[in-house]
């Protein structure tokens, strides 16, 4: 499968996805990425892509005369390395109609808590103001909400009373990372069924 990454930041989902298809690709880890996308210029996760060689680009809400007409070159950026899967690994945009249209139902999200609880920027501080004892992270399918559609596996992280919103966030992306990196694998290699709620995994 050709897989497209969408990143904002410090691209650790990202490294880890290319780690594994560089180990597993004799043995076939079914997946490649074609290219990485960013919000803007400079991210750790456009570094990341270049040293392995792969294709990158730049998408910028300030480039462009309105949010509709950056989800438009967005989706016309993406849909040009003709994507199976598109991944946002750390994406911090909300895609638009256009995007979801094009890319709705292969479109992955991997967020920082277990949903529905926490969805939004802030999912690791408000998990912890909250005062939960567990929490963790999903990988799901994107829809129109914030961190609403169809859930494919979550991860579960302990909350201990010494952490911060750091602390508790670099355990939850050590999860977050072999999460993402199984789900894609499985997603890729095996196929699935959306129904409803559920994602069938064969
Ligand atoms: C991840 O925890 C992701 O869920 C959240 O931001 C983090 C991105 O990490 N939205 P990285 O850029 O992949 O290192």
């Amino acid at each position: 499968a050709r897989l497209v990454v969408l990143v904002s930041g410090a691209g650790t989902n990202l490294q880890a996805l290319l780690d594994t298809i560089a180990v597993q690709h004799v043995v076939g880890y079914g997946a490649e990425i074609v290219a990485v996308g960013a919000d803007r210029h400079g991210t750790e996760g456009l570094e990341r892509a270049k040293r392995s060689g792969i294709p990158t680009y730049v998408c910028r809400v300030e480039d462009h005369a309105s949010r509709a007409e950056w989800d438009a070159a967005l989706t016309a950026a993406t849909a040009a390395y003709e994507p199976d899967l598109v991944i946002s690994a750390g994406f911090m945009k909300i895609v638009g109609k256009e995007f979801l249209g094009r890319f709705g139902g292969r479109f992955i999200n991997t967020h920082p808590a277990l949903l529905p609880s926490f969805p939004g920027t802030h999912g690791v501080r408000d998990a912890l103001e909250y005062g939960v004892k567990m929490t963790g992270c999903t990988v799901h399918f994107v829809d129109e909400g914030v961190d609403t559609g169809p859930i494919i596996a979550q991860g579960v992280v302990e909350v201990r009373d010494e952490d911060d919103e750091t602390a508790l966030h670099e355990r939850i992306k050590e999860v977050e990372r072999r999460l993402l990196v199984e789900v894609v694998g499985r997603l890729a290699r095996d196929g699935y069924r959306i129904e409803g709620r559920k994602v069938l995994i064969p």
